[in-house]
């Protein structure tokens, strides 16, 4: 019997104790705070279903990131919503597209700030899927020419690192190509290596404008069911040359994130999606949950479980909270 000799709650009983043998703990250089770009002036515009969270037109993004860099949050993820699509999103790729514009106005005033890009098509083709349709399929080979063209157009505009979210295979591998063969080998790919089909994407697909026009992504994100296959995607990506994984949702997917974080030695990413955020900001205004603290505690949890990046739209609030003195 270890009790009463081992008594848990001694190392409990004061906040200096509990802070000195403290696990885990977080910190807001491990954020990355996404942005929606849209075409205009003056615009921020708040998304309904993701409280704090605004669309912003280029010209306000310098003050967004200068607010950002104020409370410690030290990296963006850019999302775009061109002015028109196409069948082929070409806006995804266009040298003066809306994310390029954003990237090479924040890359000129506010230097030191880290801008990734999101590397998808679903934002800017017509049918909201994020491939090219080939008899009515996401076609997966001829999407990733379109793909490294992103991404190569994002570097180009100054982007510090790009993230695919498309979920073909094989697209690690042709980005990284094209970037080393055009002289930017040094820009990291953060992949979404483990994205699932997931119903938490929907205060997003408001946000992006970017819901599928028909049928659904189940057959190019993975399967909610699935454990093991995150493995074969994670080790595809390392081996196709992704610098971080990424697992995304993050809460409902904690398993997994601890799972890759046991396997890989790569850095792992977690993306705290819109329908998670959105969650905890509904019970929040409802009164009943302390909206804050529940961020704090998710955001923690993701770390816990083995994430040492994560994405999320609570970035700037838990940064102040975190950075206060
Ligand atoms: C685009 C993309 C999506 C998200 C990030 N990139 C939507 C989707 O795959 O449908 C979701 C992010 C979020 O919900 O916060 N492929």
């Amino acid at each position: 019997m270890i009790f009463p000799d081992y008594r848990p709650r001694r190392l409990r009983q004061n906040g200096l104790f509990r802070a000195m043998v403290r696990e885990t703990r977080l910190s807001s250089s491990q954020f990355i705070y996404p942005l929606f770009i849209k075409p205009g002036k003056g615009v921020r515009e708040e998304i309904s279903s993701m409280p704090g969270v605004l669309r912003l037109s280029v010209d306000q993004l310098v003050r967004e990131a200068n607010e950002c860099l104020e409370v410690g949050v030290k990296s963006l993820l850019l999302f775009g919503l061109p002015e028109s699509k196409d069948a082929a999103g070409s806006g995804a790729y266009a040298k003066n597209g809306i994310v390029q514009q954003a990237v090479r106005e924040l890359k000129s005033k506010v230097p030191e700030i880290m801008v990734v890009t999101d590397v998808c098509l679903c934002e800017y083709t017509d049918h909201g899927h994020c491939g090219v349709i080939v008899n009515k399929e996401v076609d997966n080979d001829s999407t990733l020419e379109l793909l490294a063209k992103t991404a190569l157009s994002h570097a180009e505009a100054g982007a510090d690192m790009v993230a695919p979210s498309d979920m073909m295979d094989g697209r690690v591998a042709e980005l990284r190509a094209t970037l080393d063969e055009n002289d930017f080998s040094h820009v990291p790919i953060m992949a979404y290596s483990v994205k699932y089909a997931s119903s938490f994407y929907g205060p997003f697909r408001e946000a992006a404008d970017g819901a599928p026009q028909f049928g659904d992504r189940c057959g190019y994100q993975m399967d909610p069911a699935n454990a093991r296959e995150a493995f074969r995607e994670a080790a595809m990506d390392v081996e196709e040359g992704a610098d971080i994984i990424m697992v995304k949702p993050a809460v409902a997917y904690l398993d997994i994130i601890s799972k890759l974080h046991a396997e890989f030695d790569h850095p792992i990413a977690a993306y705290h999606v819109s329908g998670e955020y959105a969650m905890i900001k509904a019970a929040a205004a409802n009164g009943w949950i302390d909206g804050d603290r529940v961020m704090m505690e998710t955001l923690l949890s993701i770390h816990r479980a083995g994430a040492d990046i994560i994405i999320t739209y609570g970035a700037k609030d838990m940064a102040r909270i975190l950075n206060k003195r």
